[in-house]
Formats: structure tokens, C-alpha cells, sequence
């Protein structure tokens, strides 16, 4: 949306097609911020630090300059399209402290951050007439000869696919959490974008890298917001132990992600959890300071775990929640191939590296959907619109008819449920060559299951189930590309913590994965990490 409203403002026409409402996108569910440098008291520069320092190093130093340099512009126009945000007693924008940072840089709006930027986001749209193809499912990027010519879209209400014949396509469909069995992401988070693009010959890159976040709750896998333990919240095992001080001695539960799920899981695999989870203590806050700055916790707490944080501690342990891997593009968005760009979580510029820094993803949304839609409007400025394949339409409406009219089969969810598991239980937070290799030969089967998947809804209007299975083609086919990073990738760095190799090796790995689809298969290279300022040390927090 970021990058549609740059891009209408400079007189182009845009359209926003999206398979589901805008304001559902998943970015309505970052609850605790979005980091800037505001005070003089802190400095782009440091916060490129801790960005680079919470990469593990393989973040590109280059993009998180742009990233840091640019977002205090970029809260300061977001407050003046009408994102509101909590104020601190002298009235300025409040921040709070989070993961992996050395300075209170998060602003945010309440517990619902997210929520807050993403409805005046959608405001903006419906302010420069953006056209909005809402619940239009994108079954196909097109590209003939590496230049990009549109979309083909289901248009879910009627089961027409229609052609959206464009110039340029940005790419911001956001992340894969679904290809895990618990996940802090919405059910729409199934990594469309990702997948349609690696079928245009666009790369993608460092997909091993998963994070998974330390705070979701038990049942569900919502998630209870980092800020909580930003305004205080401690981590406690079953024997009443904030184990943290064991783990990271100086940031305790405020180091890095990546860390923090690691202390978590070992304390639950060494029998120092509660029914699977650590506990979130929050009590010592008090009511009054929960109601006022985490109140959708309070609330999600009760109502999907039965657990008031006012009262009790609150059962959690780490689940899926973002990809740091994508599509590789550059500071402007750019892919590989032309005409295509990608913002937000589907994109690998790569900032987070090996592992993100909570308040960190809304901020790239924000950035590089802008640079996006400016780097769009340039393109269009200095190319013509090229033509649109006759058989496009065909191709796409015979593979769709092909689904729908398979006479048996075997139904959709029990291989979805089992790539789920499978991923679960072979790339999780603890990660081994035996694991990854069992995980990839499974995912492997199911994709040939997946060759016979019958539906029994034939039906045009809203047939969900159709949707779900080319969601769960896609699901399929990253869950392979994630596995195999992974395996290839001998090391331990941020997120990716393999059992067999424990260390990270700056010698061997400090370089970027690329995974390219081509007629053989899967073809894996690897590009250069960008050193600017910081050479790579130990990380300790
Ligand atoms: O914990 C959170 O509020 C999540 C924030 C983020 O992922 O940036």
C-alpha cells in the first residue's frame, strides 16, 4: 500500500489487487512498534549497529544504512497522513525499548501498531483512487523474456480469472508463517508472492533464515508482543527462574530473538518448562501500566489462553513469526527480472540477515515501499507498455480447470496438515543434517501427493477450496526451498541454529543463499554480504 500510494501521487495509475480485504493484511497483527531514531540522544548510526549486530552479520550493511538513515522521515510522514502514536509526558512520540537494541527506539501505538499505520495506509489509497481489486487471488506473475507484462487474478466472488496488463508489478504479499504448524501469522500468510516469483526465474534468497519469535501463546500461537517484556515483562521456568540471566547476562529477555527462543526451547527440552512453554510474567507491572500500554495482550491472553497477565503468568514458547529470506531485490525494490519489485516481508533487501529486530519489519514496509514506488514510477517513466502473451489467460484457466475437475484424489488438508508438522518437527528452532535431510524427503512426497489433490467443492463463488489448495502449492514448494537452505548451510547464524555445526563460520559462510527454479529443479548459488562499517564479531548480548 506504501508503495501504491507513492506511486499514485506521482500520477500513475495503480492498482492494489490483494486476496483479501487490505486492512486484514497480516501487518494489522504487528502489535509492538516501529523503530526510528528521534532523539538526539541516539543516532541512525547506532541503530544500524544493533541492526547489523542482530543479523548475525548478514544483514547488507548498505540497505540497513537506508533503512536506519530514513526512518525518522518516515514516522514523521506517517504522523502527518494520520498515524497516530503513544506520547511520552513532554507529549513527544512515545518509545519503548526492544529486542537487540541499545536504545528505547520503538514507537508505538499502544499494542497495536500494526493496526494503527495500516488503516491509514488504506486511507491513503481510497485518497489518491487507487483502484482496489479486493479478493483477487494472483495465480500467476507474467513474464516472457525476463521483462514483466501482469497478473493473472481469481477473482474470488465469481471464480473469473481476469488479466491485469501492467507496466510494472510490486510484489508485497508478506510472509510464509502458515508452512509452520504454530505460528504467530494470519491464515492468509501463506507466501504467494514468494512462490509465483521464484516461477518467473527472480531468485530467492536466504530462506533458511526463520524467526521464531519467543512470546506466542500456548494454544493458539498468537502473539504476545515483545513490547511486553519491552515495558518489564520477565521470562520464568518452572522453578520461578528467570533463566535469561544464564543465557544473555546483560539484555536478559530484551537480547536478540534468536537467542531468546534458544534459552526458551533448552529450558523446555531439559525439563524446566510448564506443559511445553515457559511462562511470561507480566504481574509485577500492574494492572493500570498493563491496561494502558498492552492492552490487546491482556485481552488476547484471556480470551485464547483463559490467563489474565494481571493475575498469573502467561504460558508461551516460540512460534514461526517472520521470514528474513525473499525475493532478492535491491534498496529500490528491483528484482532481477524487469518490471518486477518487491517490498515488505516477501523481500530479501537484505536488512535483517540472519535475524530481524522486533520493530524493524513494519519500519521496511514503510521504507522500501516507498523507495519501491518511486523506482516504479521511474520505470514506467522510461519504458513502454509491453504486450501481454495471447495464451497467458489460457495456460492459467486450463491448470485451474485441471484441479477442479479431477474425479479422485486425496483431499487437500491432510497434506497440509503434515507439511506443517513436517517443517515443525525437522526445521525448527534446533536444526541437524539427519533432521533436515528426513524433513526434505517428506516435503518431496507430499509434493507428488499434492499432484492428485481432489477437491469436492466445484463450485465459482468463493470456493475456498480451491484457494487453499494453489495456497498450499505454494506452501509446498517454499517449504522445499527453506529446507534446502538449510541443509546446505553448515553453520549456526541468527535463527539458523544447526546441532552439528554450532558455531558460526564467517570463513565459509558469511554469504547470502540464492535459490533459483529452472527446468532442472532447484539451483542454489550464493552472493556477497555488503560490509560497510562494522566488521563481524562475537555477538553477545
Ligand atoms: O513482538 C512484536 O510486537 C512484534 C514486532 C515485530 O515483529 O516487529
Amino acid at each position: 500500500m506504501r508503495a501504491a500510494v507513492e506511486a499514485a501521487d506521482a500520477g500513475l495509475n495503480v492498482a492494489v489487487v490483494s486476496k483479501v480485504h487490505p486492512v486484514r493484511s497480516h501487518s494489522v497483527a504487528a502489535q509492538g512498534g516501529i523503530n526510528a531514531t528521534l532523539k538526539s540522544t541516539d543516532s541512525w548510526e547506532d541503530h544500524t549497529f544493533d541492526t547489523v549486530k542482530g543479523s548475525d552479520y548478514l544483514g547488507d550493511q548498505d540497505a540497513i544504512e537506508v533503512l536506519c538513515r530514513e526512518a525518522p522521515e518516515n514516522i514523521m510522514e506517517l504522523e502527518r497522513m494520520g498515524a497516530i502514536f503513544s506520547r511520552d509526558d513532554q507529549g513527544r512520540i512515545a518509545q519503548r525499548p526492544f529486542g537487540g537494541a541499545g536504545y528505547a527506539r520503538t514507537c508505538y501505538l499502544a499494542d497495536r501498531t500494526g493496526h494503527g499505520i495500516l488503516h491509514v495506509m488504506f486511507e491513503q489509497l481510497q485518497k489518491h483512487s487507487v483502484y482496489i481489486y479486493n479478493e483477487w487471488f494472483v495465480v500467476d506473475i507474467i513474464v516472457r523474456d525476463n521483462v514483466v507484462r501482469g497478473v493473472i487474478a481469481l477473482e474470488l466472488l465469481t471464480g473469473k480469472l481476469h488479466r491485469l496488463h501492467s507496466r510494472a508489478v510490486v510484489v508485497a504479499t508478506g510472509g510464509y508463517g502458515r508452512v509452520f504448524k504454530t505460528t504467530t501469522n494470519a491464515l492468509s500468510s501463506t507466501g504467494d508472492g514468494m512462490a509465483l516469483a521464484l516461477r518467473t526465474g527472480a531468485p530467492l534468497m536466504d530462506m533458511e533464515f526463520v524467526q521464531f519469535h519467543p512470546t506466542t501463546l500456548r494454544r493458539t500461537g498468537i502473539l504476545m508482543t515483545e513490547g511486553a517484556r519491552g515495558e518489564g515483562g520477565y521470562l520464568i521456568n518452572s522453578e520461578g527462574e528467570r533463566f535469561m540471566k544464564r543465557y544473555a547476562p546483560e539484555k536478559l529477555e530484551l537480547a536478540s530473538r534468536d537467542v531468546v527462543s534458544r534459552a526458551e526451547q533448552r529450558e523446555i527440552d531439559e525439563g524446566r518448562g510448564v506443559d511445553g512453554c515457559v511462562l511470561l510474567d507480566l504481574r509485577h507491572l500492574g494492572a493500570e501500566k498493563i491496561n494502558e500500554r498492552l492492552p490487546q495482550i491482556r485481552d488476547l491472553a484471556i480470551n485464547f489462553e483463559g490467563v489474565d497477565p494481571v493475575e498469573e503468568p502467561v504460558p508461551i514458547r516460540p512460534g514461526a513469526h517472520y521470514s528474513m529470506g525473499g525475493i532478492m531485490t535491491d534498496v529500490d525494490g528491483k528484482t532481477p527480472v524487469e518490471g518486477l519489485f518487491a517490498a515488505g516481508e516477501c523481500a530479501c533487501v537484505s536488512v535483517h540477515g540472519a535475524n530481524r529486530l522486533g520493530g524493524n519489519s513494519l519500519l521496511e514496509t514503510i521504507v522500501f515501499g516507498r523507495r519501491a514506488g518511486r523506482a516504479v514510477v521511474d520505470f514506467c517513466r522510461s519504458s513502454k507498455l509491453p504486450e501481454f502473451p495471447d495464451d497467458a489467460l489460457a495456460n492459467a484457466a486450463r491448470e485451474v480447470a485441471d484441479i477442479l475437475n479431477r474425479e479422485d484424489g486425496e483431499p487437500y488438508y491432510l497434506i497440509l496438515d503434515d507439511v506443517r508438522e513436517v517443517m515443525q518437527a525437522h526445521c525448527g528452532v534446533f536444526r541437524s543434517r539427519e533432521g533436515l535431510e528426513e524433513g526434505l524427503e517428506k516435503v518431496r512426497k507430499l509434493r507428488e501427493r499434492y499432484r492428485s489433490v481432489y477437491l469436492t467443492d466445484r463450485g465459482d463463488s468463493f470456493n475456498t477450496e480451491l484457494q487453499t489448495v494453489l495456497e498450499l502449492g505454494h506452501i509446498l514448494e517454499l517449504a522445499e526451498v527453506i529446507l534446502l537452505g538449510a541443509l546446505n548451510r553448515e553453520e549456526s547464524r541468527g535463527a539458523h541454529y544447526r546441532v552439528d555445526f554450532t558455531e558460526r563460520n564467517d570463513k565459509d559462510w558469511l554469504k547470502h543463499t540464492l535459490v533459483y527454479r529452472d527446468e532442472g529443479g532447484y539451483r542454489i548459488d550464493y552472493k556477497d554480504v555488503t560490509i560497510t562499517r562494522f566488521e563481524p564479531k562475537e555477538r553477545k548480548y
